[in-house]
C-alpha cells in the first residue's frame, strides 16, 4: 500500500529489503539493546511496527512464545520477505502516519521506523495510548540529522551538480532537509504527564564497516533512499558520485582497510 506523500516526507519511498539486510549485524545490537530494556514480562499482544524483513520481529515472538505477535510495515516488498519464513507472526501491511491498533496491546515495540514518520507530537501520544495499564512503548531511532553522512547527502543535493547546482526539485531537497527526529529532552517533555515512567538515553556506536565506501551502502538502504527515489536516472548519477567521493573524505578507510562509521541513536522505554 503506497504511502500518501505528507508534508516534508517524499511519496513513493521504496524500500530494498536486500540493501537494508547487507548491514543486519551491525542493525540488530540496538534492536537487541531496546528489548533488554522492555519491562513487561508477560504480554499477551505485541505490535511490531515498521518490522521491515522481520528478523527482529522473530526475535520478539522467541522471547514471548506464548504471545500474539504482529510485524506491521506499509512496504509490501519488506512483508512478502518477512513472511518467506514461516512463524506464528502475524505480518500485516499498515501505514503508521493513522495507525492505531483494534484493541489495548501490551508492547509496542518499534525499531529503527518512527523516524520516517512524521508529526512525533501526534504519533507518540496516539501509541501511548494505545498500551494497556501496566503496557510498554519502547522506540529506537537514528539521531542521523546532524551526522556528516547525512549532512553531506544535503550538501550535495543542493550543491553536487555540475558547476555547484543543484540537484533534484525544490521539494526535494526541503523533504531531505527535514529534522527527523527531536533531541530526547522533547520526548520528556511530550510523554512525561502520561506516562507512568519514562526512560530515555542515546549511544554513539563507533561501526566499523568493511568493503568500498561502506558507508555509502550503508545509507542505501536507509537514509538515501528518499533521494535515489527521488531523482531522475541521469541527476542520481551524477549524485552518487559526488556523494561517494564526500563521503570518502568524511569517513577514510584505515590502514586495515576498515572504515569506521561513529553512528548516533535514541532510545526509550515508557510504560502505563
Ligand atoms: C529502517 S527499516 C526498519 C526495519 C526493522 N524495524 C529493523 O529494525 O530492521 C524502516 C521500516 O519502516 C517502514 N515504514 C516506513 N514508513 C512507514 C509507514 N508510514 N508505515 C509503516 N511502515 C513504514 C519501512 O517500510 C521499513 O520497513
Amino acid at each position: 500500500m503506497p504511502t500518501q506523500p505528507h508534508q516534508g516526507q517524499i511519496a513513493g519511498t521504496q524500500w530494498n529489503p536486500s540493501q537494508y539486510l547487507k548491514f543486519s549485524d551491525h542493525r540488530l545490537r540496538p534492536a537487541l539493546e531496546l528489548l533488554a530494556r522492555v519491562p513487561v514480562t508477560d504480554p499477551s499482544l505485541i505490535y511490531d511496527l515498521g518490522c521491515g524483513p522481520g528478523n527482529i520481529t522473530r526475535i520478539i515472538a522467541d522471547q514471548f512464545p506464548a504471545a500474539t505477535v504482529y510485524g506491521l510495515d506499509n512496504s509490501p516488498d519488506m512483508l512478502t520477505k518477512a513472511a518467506a519464513e514461516p512463524s506464528s507472526i502475524q505480518w500485516i501491511e499498515g501505514d503508521l502516519e493513522t495507525w492505531s491498533p483494534p484493541e489495548l496491546v501490551d508492547l509496542i515495540y518499534s525499531n529503527a521506523t518512527l523516524h520516517w514518520i512524521p508529526g512525533h507530537g501526534e504519533l507518540f501520544p496516539r501509541l501511548v495510548a494505545s498500551l494497556k495499564p501496566g503496557g510498554c512503548l519502547a522506540v529506537q531511532m537514528p539521531l542521523s540529522w546532524g551526522m556528516e553522512s547525512h549532512r553531506l547527502m544535503r550538501e550535495t543535493l543542493a550543491n553536487g551538480g555540475p558547476g555547484g547546482a543543484s540537484l533534484g526539485t525544490e521539494e526535494l531537497r526541503t523533504a531531505v532537509a527535514r529534522k527527523w527526529v527531536e533531541a530526547g529532552e522533547y520526548y520528556y517533555d511530550l510523554l512525561v504527564d502520561i506516562t507512568a515512567t519514562l526512560d530515555i538515553w542515546a549511544v554513539e556506536y563507533i561501526q566499523v564497516l568493511e568493503g568500498d565506501d561502506p558507508v555509502l551502502e550503508w545509507v542505501k538502504g536507509t537514509g538515501l533512499r528518499p533521494i535515489l527515489n527521488g531523482l531522475d536516472d541521469a541527476e542520481r548519477e551524477i549524485f552518487l558520485a559526488e556523494y561517494k567521493q564526500r563521503l570518502r573524505a568524511a569517513y577514510p578507510m584505515r590502514q586495515n582497510g576498515k572504515t569506521l562509521y561513529p553512528f548516533h541513536r535514541l532510545f526509550l522505554v515508557a510504560t502505563v
